[in-house]
């Protein structure tokens, strides 16, 4: 059953652990010892309090660049070729032709000119105040319904582009609108939550139409990507449970969508609709979509026939991208490393993991999983991860519905978002929105907005008393 690099991984991490004063044995008699605190109460899960959430990849340094280091299994040659990407993630392409070799092809439409300006310190953005607001980081996905077909924008194609480079129009730009949404916790005290509408103003290529689907989309902190792409099919289908045959009031069914380097239908794991097959795929969709980078996996500009200025500015040669550039990229997002956990030993933390697993947030936020092989580094192959996500789709009731499809992605349903790095969000981007949108702004109002098949979850949270649910936040902060 274990392979020799199996084994190897397993000394390395126990090497790893003992380093960092971190042994299962020890995190084991925390979890005892804080459970004797609370007579009666079962012992919280060892799996929950594990510090090395990226397994052997997991960086221990939880400074305002958690987000952004190096695997920490990677050799130096490795290293190198992360540098590399790094630099490329974080770089301000221009428009083309320049003379600046290799960094030019922005545009003619784009949201951003670099990887860096939404994914900031490789992190998480947060929704603009207003369209001059130089967060760049949330978009807006389009599309029309036709009955029961749903497609592109003829006019607008599938995403908003609200800035594009000199003599082409931007396609148009939109504002946030909040209605408050008022609620009670099981102990009286009250909350109100925030529900955003999104208004599109300047529309420069004609009226978008009275079909028009929207979808907002954050960018996310982007730790442990490779260890995702590496968890083998099977392990996400094995918890899928699409007719609920269990009866535990979650189904969960994986999206399925074309892996375009091979042209195969596979399980899609990246995006917030599981609507991507890879980091790789996601890297070239990127470059296009958001930046205008074409590539050989994406090389058309982000342009529709009836855009002209868009079909006709120069583009330098196509693709844009080079191979090796794609490469070194999606080596870099790959490699990136997931933090390791703090505050292991505070009795509020274990007491967090013991409701996690109660109140059934583990239904969907799975929190332990194994990796096989991957075709980008041996680093991320073999490990034992915690990534608390199923990586499957769930139905979250309509209100976080964005009423579009994706995929196999119904309107109503979202991918199990991984928790890893939660935590640090705060500290590295200096904001708490969370949930698909940002509309969240504290970690208490996303556990709060989970609907359908979270219903259960989110009533064991809202009806606990204040001590629990502090603890299960100190929990979720440890991430
Ligand atoms: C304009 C903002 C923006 C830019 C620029 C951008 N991203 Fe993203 N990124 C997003 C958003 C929004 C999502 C979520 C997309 C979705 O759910 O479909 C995302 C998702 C991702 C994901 C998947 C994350 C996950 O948890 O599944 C990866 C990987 C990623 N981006 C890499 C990149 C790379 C590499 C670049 C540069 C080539 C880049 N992004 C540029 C906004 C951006
Ligand atoms: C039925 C599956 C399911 C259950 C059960 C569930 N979640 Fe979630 N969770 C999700 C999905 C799907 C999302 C993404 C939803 C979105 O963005 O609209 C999510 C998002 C989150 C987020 C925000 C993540 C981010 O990066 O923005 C937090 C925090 C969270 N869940 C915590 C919890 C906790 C705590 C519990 C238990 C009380 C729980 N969840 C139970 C499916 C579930």
């Amino acid at each position: 059953m274990f392979s020799p690099s199996h084994l190897a991984s397993a000394a390395r991490r126990r090497r790893l652990r003992a380093a960092i004063g971190l042994a299962a044995v020890a995190v084991a008699t925390a979890a005892a010892m804080s459970a004797g605190r609370n007579a009666g109460a079962p012992p919280a899960p060892v799996e929950l309090l594990d510090a090395l959430s990226g397994g052997d990849t997991t960086a221990l340094d939880a400074t305002t660049n958690a987000f952004g280091l190096a695997a920490r299994n990677l050799g130096r040659e490795e290293r190198r070729a992360f540098e590399i990407g790094d630099s490329l993630f974080t770089q301000n392409w221009v428009t083309a032709p320049a003379s600046t070799a290799n960094r030019d092809g922005l545009g003619p439409l784009l949201n951003a000119q670099a990887c860096a300006s939404c994914h900031v310190f490789d992190g998480r953005a947060k929704p603009p105040t207003d369209p001059d607001d130089p967060e760049r980081g949330l978009l807006l996905r389009l599309g029309v319904s036709e009955g029961d077909t749903e497609s592109p924008h003829p006019v607008y194609g599938d995403q908003l582009q609200d800035r594009a480079i000199l003599g082409v129009d931007p396609e148009a730009q939109f504002v946030i609108d909040t209605t408050d949404v008022p609620g009670t916790y099981g102990d009286g005290t009250p909350y109100t939550l925030q529900r955003p509408t999104y208004r599109i103003t300047d529309p420069a290529y004609g009226p978008l139409g009275r079909n028009l689907l929207l979808s907002p989309r954050i960018a996310p902190q982007l730790v442990g990507m490779g260890l995702l792409d590496a968890v083998p099919e099977a392990q996400i289908l094995a918890s899928a449970d699409p007719k609920d045959a269990d009866g535990d009031g979650i189904s969960g069914r994986p999206n399925r969508v074309r892996d375009i380097q091979t042209g195969r239908a596979v399980v899609g794991r990246l995006g917030w609709k599981a609507n991507v097959a890879n980091t790789r795929d996601q890297t070239a969709g990127a470059f296009r979509g958001d930046i205008g980078v074409t590539s050989r996996l994406a090389p058309e500009e982000p342009c529709t026939p009836s855009q002209t200025a868009c079909n006709d500015a120069p583009t330098g040669p196509t693709p844009q991208l080079d191979d090796e550039a794609l490469d070194r990229v999606t080596f870099y997002v790959t490699t990136l490393a997931v933090p390791g956990r703090r505050n292991l030993d505070d009795p509020a933390v274990t007491t967090g993991a013991r409701f996690f697993q109660t109140a059934g947030c583990t239904g969907c936020h799975t929190p332990t999983m194994t990796t096989s092989a991957s075709d980008v580094t041996s680093a991320v192959e073999h490990q034992t991860i915690h990534p608390y996500s199923d990586l499957l789709l769930h139905d979250m009731g309509d209100g976080l519905a964005d009423g579009k499809r994706d995929g196999r992605a119904t309107g109503r349903e979202w991918r199990t978002q991984p928790l890893w790095g939660i935590g640090l969000v705060e500290p590295i981007n200096g904001h708490t929105r969370f949930l698909h949108d940002g509309r969240a702004r504290n970690l208490e109002e996303a556990i709060l907005w989970h609907g359908g098949e979270a219903v259960g979850a989110r009533e064991a949270f809202r009806t606990a008393d204040r001590a629990t649910r502090d603890a299960l936040i100190a929990f979720l902060e440890s991430l």
